[in-house]
């Protein structure tokens, strides 16, 4: 069905259908992407016609904060400053930025500066330089550095201004009231990158350290301690989190968590026959059952009437019988066993020599 075509043995199902007979629509994209009609639609970890790859998943960059501190003389300080939407600081902002930037030219781990707070003085500014750099194992080391650039070039560029007549610089410094926090603070932490880059399936992303490199992984990739073996079957990240989606062969079936257990068709189909057969037996067999026992039923019916047409009929009849009109054999059937039961011939205080002698020359017995 749906355009697969019979290679002899299975069917060759196109891309987004799958079943035996191509009879079901299948999500072929992968990884909780979803099938618009056209292509997947992936979730934002995921990308390929499939969503079969992940996103750059290493967490990229480590970045890190100077703190500094700096005296600018050319400029009058002024309430309005301490206002962040004023056109005073924005004006300053926009000045005091391009004088950094200026300055900084050259680190390559430089982003930039933002001011934290404007005070008098004549204008003291607090700020942070921002220092962003790729992940390596050395990223410290890298950033070490470049703050002792950034150290170097801000001290450099506040005594030596205004001197050289080239530099056209923007802002004057007081020269001595420059100060630099020593270290960078690393804004590092490779977990909360990955919970960000993983957004709703957060949950389900760990970090794992390979080769020294962090990478933000799911159980559903290859290759890392976390990883789900699903042995036959497709790891999928679901909202509900990673699932195994087993195969379905032309010969087998499998099943489990993990897809471990493999069940062969044919022997499943034999399975059903044989229980089928047998359940087909045991029927015939309790229909014979239950047939002969009515039929025994029947004739035990019928010498039960026998017996009481005897009584009624026959027994009253015979002359020299005994009848008992108090004793009623349809009433109590088994108090007539009981009788007989205990009858016991009591033959001990018979004397078996004595001759026993009849009226008349009729012996009875030879
Ligand atoms: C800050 O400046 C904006 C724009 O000039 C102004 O609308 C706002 O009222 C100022 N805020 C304060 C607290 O002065
Ligand atoms: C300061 O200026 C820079 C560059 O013009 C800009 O990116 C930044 O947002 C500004 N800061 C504030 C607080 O307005
Ligand atoms: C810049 O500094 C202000 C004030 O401390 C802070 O609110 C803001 O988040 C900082 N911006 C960046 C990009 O660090
Ligand atoms: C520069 O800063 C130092 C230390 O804060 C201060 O003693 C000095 O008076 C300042 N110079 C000027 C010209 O403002
Ligand atoms: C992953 O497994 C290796 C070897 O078994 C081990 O050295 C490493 O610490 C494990 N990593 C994590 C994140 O558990």
């Amino acid at each position: 069905l749906n355009g697969g075509k019979w290679n002899g043995e299975a069917c060759e199902c196109p891309d987004n259908f799958e079943g035996d007979r191509c009879q079901y629509v299948a999500n072929v994209c992968h990884n909780g992407g979803s099938w618009d009609g056209l292509k997947c639609q992936c979730t934002i970890l995921f990308h390929g016609p499939k969503c079969e790859d992940v996103v750059d998943a290493v967490p990229r960059s480590v970045a890190a904060l100077m703190d500094l501190s700096v005296t600018v003389t050319s400029q009058q300080y002024n309430t309005k400053l301490e206002n962040r939407s004023s056109e005073e600081f924005k004006n300053f902002n926009t000045t005091f930025t391009d004088q950094m930037n200026q300055i900084y030219a050259g680190i390559p781990e430089y982003e930039g500066v933002n001011i934290t707070r404007l005070r008098p003085g004549s204008v003291v500014v607090e700020h942070e330089v921002l220092l962003r750099t790729n992940y390596t194992p050395e990223y410290r080391q890298v950033l070490e550095r470049a703050s002792q650039d950034v150290m170097e070039k801000i001290v450099k560029a506040t005594q030596v201004q205004i001197s050289n007549s080239n530099n056209n610089f923007l802002l004057c410094f007081n020269s001595t009231a420059t100060t630099v926090s020593s270290t960078p603070i690393v804004q590092y932490d490779p977990e909360e990158e990955c919970r960000e880059l993983a957004k709703d399936y957060a949950a389900y992303f760990t970090l794992e350290y390979k080769d020294q490199k962090p990478y933000c992984v799911t159980p559903c990739m290859t290759g890392f301690n976390v990883s789900l073996d699903c042995h036959n079957g497709q790891c999928q990240l679901q909202p509900s989190g990673p699932r195994c989606n087993c195969l379905i062969t032309a010969t087998h079936w499998y099943q489990g968590e993990t897809c471990e257990w493999g069940i062969q068709k044919s022997l499943v189909y034999g399975l059903t026959g044989a229980s089928a057969v047998v359940l087909l037996l045991i029927l015939v067999i309790l229909l014979v059952f239950a047939l002969h026992s009515r039929r025994v039923a029947k004739k035990e019916k019928f010498r039960v009437s026998q017996l009481f047409k005897w009584y009624e009929d026959g027994g009253r009849s015979i002359p020299g019988t005994i009848w008992n009109a108090n004793f009623d054999i349809r009433e109590d059937f088994a108090h007539l066993d009981s009788i007989y039961g205990n009858f016991q011939p009591s033959l001990d205080n018979v004397d078996s020599r004595a001759k026993v002698a009849w009226p008349g020359d009729w012996p009875p017995f030879p």
